[in-house]
């Protein structure tokens, strides 16, 4: 923060006094609403890289020192101290839930995580070679449909189910999409499980309904979703924060941020890290990939490096990349992915092209050799990022909707096309 309490923008012979806005963290915004009422002029910033499109008390980042805050909370101590569930209570309400809340939430999250036969009649109707992500879209889309007509949004009451239900019903989607593209029957959640535990039986367990839950795994897979479950306004998020904008109900809104969470650029990247590592390799042809990476006429990047906010490590990537190495020797996993993985992060890092541009690794760099090691198949990892995002989704949802400043979004141009002309 500065002492800065106005900007000023001189504009021909016009200077227009620009306030400066005070956050609790983080730099100080130039607020530049009036800027066209005095001046007639847009502004310009392709893809919002100096742009804040809302006021928002749920997440902060701090790219440069590679600090990443949920309500506060620092994400070390969440990923430490906390559970999934615990932290998506508190992205949704603010604070930490004491012992009785917690047990009345994870009580209407169990209540909630079932679906009805329509959504497996869904799931389906889909190929088995269907991409999981698309799967999952038309779900939530469905869910919009079928909660709709029943749904008012101007009551908080049932905003906040919405939410809840929301964040239940992502692993059973996730799940049955699962079991659709193996063949398996679409069977029914286990609501007497923790929230883990009931998606990793639905998903694997036997036709007999049997699976062994292993702690070592319930507990690496509640860690990697705390470390998802918001990133303030990354590109899906701001996604479900513009559909809704519209007044367009939350399930149709969180579809939205579905389809945002795909491209390679944000969610997509978990996949297509494995992918890449798959072609590398060995690590022997790890200075190969960096060089290519370098070359700008390859169009290939080093998939899980970089991101538009982190100028630093990526926090989340420093707790992925050591619980990587303990989740494989708990599992007694031997994966020659994670040799390539090492070899390929310590070369980039002392590359002048990757130091020069700040690229360090980021969450999804290690996320997929863990994923890898419980067994999620690959095209499901961008799913695995869904269900965590989700509490991040739907706290902005319901964050927008109380917002007495919230506006649809509705952004300008600059208009590159011809000028009027007869027909
Ligand atoms: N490999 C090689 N070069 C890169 C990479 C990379 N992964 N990322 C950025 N660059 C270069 C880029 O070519 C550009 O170089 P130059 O200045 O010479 O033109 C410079 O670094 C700046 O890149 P940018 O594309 O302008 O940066 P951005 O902030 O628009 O993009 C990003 C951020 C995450 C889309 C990008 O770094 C990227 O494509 N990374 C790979 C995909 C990935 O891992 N995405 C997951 C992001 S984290 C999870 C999430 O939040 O979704």
């Amino acid at each position: 923060m500065s002492d800065l309490n106005q900007a000023t923008l001189t504009a021909g012979d016009k200077s227009v006094a620009l306030p400066v806005l005070k956050p609790t963290l983080g730099n100080d915004c130039a607020d530049i609403s009036k800027l066209t009422k005095e001046t007639g002029l847009f502004t310009y910033d392709s893809g919002f890289t100096a742009t804040a499109s809302c006021k928002s008390a749920i997440t902060y980042i701090d790219g440069d020192k590679g600090v990443l805050l949920y309500r506060g909370y620092p994400i070390e101590q969440l990923a430490e101290k906390s559970s999934f569930i615990e932290v998506a209570y508190l992205l949704l309400n603010g604070e930490r839930p004491g012992a009785d809340q917690l047990k009345a939430f994870e009580a209407e999250l169990s209540k909630e995580a079932t679906v009805d036969d329509s959504i497996n009649a869904l799931i389906g109707s889909f190929g088995k070679d269907a991409h999981p992500m698309a799967i999952l879209a038309a779900s939530i889309a469905q869910l919009s449909a079928k909660y709709h007509n029943s749904l008012d949004l101007n009551d908080a009451a049932q905003r906040y189910q919405a939410a809840v239900r929301l964040i239940a019903k992502l692993p059973t989607l996730a799940a049955l999409i699962y079991r659709h593209g193996k063949g398996l029957n679409l069977n029914a959640p286990d609501t007497s499980l923790d929230y883990v535990s009931r998606f990793l039986k639905q998903t694997f367990e036997s036709a007999d309904g049997k699976y062994d839950l292993n702690p070592n795994i319930v507990k690496a897979l509640d860690v990697l979703l705390i470390l998802h479950a918001d990133h303030e306004q990354n590109a899906s998020t701001s996604t479900v924060r513009g559909v809704g904008s519209t007044g367009a109900n939350p399930y149709a809104s969180v579809a939205a941020g579905v389809t945002a969470l795909w491209g390679p650029a944000h969610g997509g990247a978990n996949e297509a890290v494995l992918k890449m590592l798959e072609e590398i390799g060995t690590a022997d042809k790890v200075e190969d990939a960096v060089a290519k990476a370098k070359d700008k006429n390859s169009h290939f990047r080093l998939m899980g490096f970089g991101h538009r906010v982190y100028k630093n490590f990526d926090p989340r990537a420093k707790i992925i990349s050591v619980m990587t190495q303990k989740v494989l020797a708990e599992l007694g996993v031997n994966d020659p992915l994670l040799e390539v993985a090492v070899k390929l992060e310590q070369a980039a890092l002392q590359d002048d092209y990757f130091v020069a541009r700040k690229l360090y690794p980021n969450v999804d760099f290690y996320s997929g050799i863990i994923y890898k090691a419980l067994q999620i198949p690959t095209e499901l990892f961008t799913v695995m990022f869904a269900l965590g995002r989700t509490p991040g989704w739907v706290s902005h949802w319901l964050e927008q909707q109380t917002d007495p400043e919230m506006k649809i979004v509705r952004p300008r141009q600059i208009y590159t096309g011809s000028p009027v002309r007869d027909y």
